[in-house]
């Protein structure tokens, strides 16, 4: 596995391997891999003969009170699990190689920017969307892989690929979760044993709410409703946001169908954790 820090070296990788007639696949990440990460990865090797993963703390995507400076950074294991997933490249640049002094170009996905997670986290999205966009222009990707997992972001991106004209294919892959349903984060580490009993009951209100669009209750207050009853019993887990919208403008429904995109926000303790389901 290769380690390549520039944003030269990585074109310079892509362009060899595609023209040796491999698929280029890259899956970006934060690093503090996880098993929902890994999925990512197999996916990615599934369907390309070339993979990178990228792992880059963004400075841009946190807020200024948020948990850039503690997210967890663990680069030696991390390197280890893709060592053993056959990745072919690590992307692990520095802020200022990813940023250049005095950078001052954004992408922002007007609209989509500011729904959902960018609503309670403004210029969030702005970030992701900048990074990415870099990323896929210093990797060249034939697929991108991301996870269901953050459910708005895969909106933005989509948004952002289709109107750039990218020319790649975003593949999205489900969540995964530990036994008790609890989605796997790199924040997930942050939880304390009686947090981390709490928030479960952010899976708890989705399946709840699965449960009821089955039954036939198509009505998204109702089914907001009923999540934010499930929410009251752990009065300790401060709700965000409770959502049902469509999974391509974010904007909200009134009545729910198949694709539908349930999305939960909260506050465990300090630590923010979101959750989805898309109805079927
Ligand atoms: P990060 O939080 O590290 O997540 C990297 C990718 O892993 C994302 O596509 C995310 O949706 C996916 N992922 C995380 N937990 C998952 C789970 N339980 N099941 C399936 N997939 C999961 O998302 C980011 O980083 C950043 O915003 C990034 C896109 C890298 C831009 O900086």
């Amino acid at each position: 596995m290769r380690l390549i820090e520039t944003i030269a070296e990585l074109r310079d990788w892509s362009r060899l391997s595609r023209a040796w007639g491999r698929c280029v696949g890259l899956v970006p990440t934060m690093g503090a891999l996880h098993a929902g990460h890994i999925a990512l990865v197999q996916a990615a090797r599934a369907r390309c003969q070339a993979v990178a993963v990228s792992i880059f703390v963004n400075p841009t995507q946190f807020g200024p009170n948020e948990d850039f400076s503690r997210y967890p950074r663990t680069f030696a294991a991390d390197c280890a699990m893709l060592e053993a997933e056959g990745v072919d490249v690590v992307f692990a640049p520095s802020v200022e190689e990813m940023y250049n002094p005095g950078a001052s170009t954004f992408v922002e996905v007007d609209g989509l920017s500011s729904r959902l997670d960018g609503l309670s986290r403004p210029g969030h999205f702005r970030g992701v969307a900048t990074v990415v966009a870099k990323l896929f222009l210093a990797a060249e990707p034939d697929h991108a892989f991301f996870g269901q997992k953050d459910a708005a972001q895969v909106a933005v991106l989509r948004r952002m690929t289709r109107d750039l004209a990218l020319p790649l294919e975003l593949v999205v892959c489900p969540i995964v979760r530990e036994p008790d349903g609890l989605a796997l984060s790199s924040r997930n580490r942050y939880l304390s044993p009686p947090e981390r009993a709490q928030a479960l009951v952010l899976h708890r209100a989705l399946t709840a709410v699965a449960i009821e669009f089955h039954a036939g209750n198509t009505r998204a207050d109702s089914l907001k409703s009923l999540a934010a009853a499930i929410f009251a019993v752990e009065p300790d887990v401060k709700i965000d946001y409770i959502e049902a919208v469509d999974w391509e403008t974010l904007l909200p429904v009134q009545t729910a169908i198949p694709g539908t995109l349930i999305a939960v926000a909260a506050w465990v303790g300090t630590t923010r954790l979101i959750d989805n389901l898309i109805l079927s």
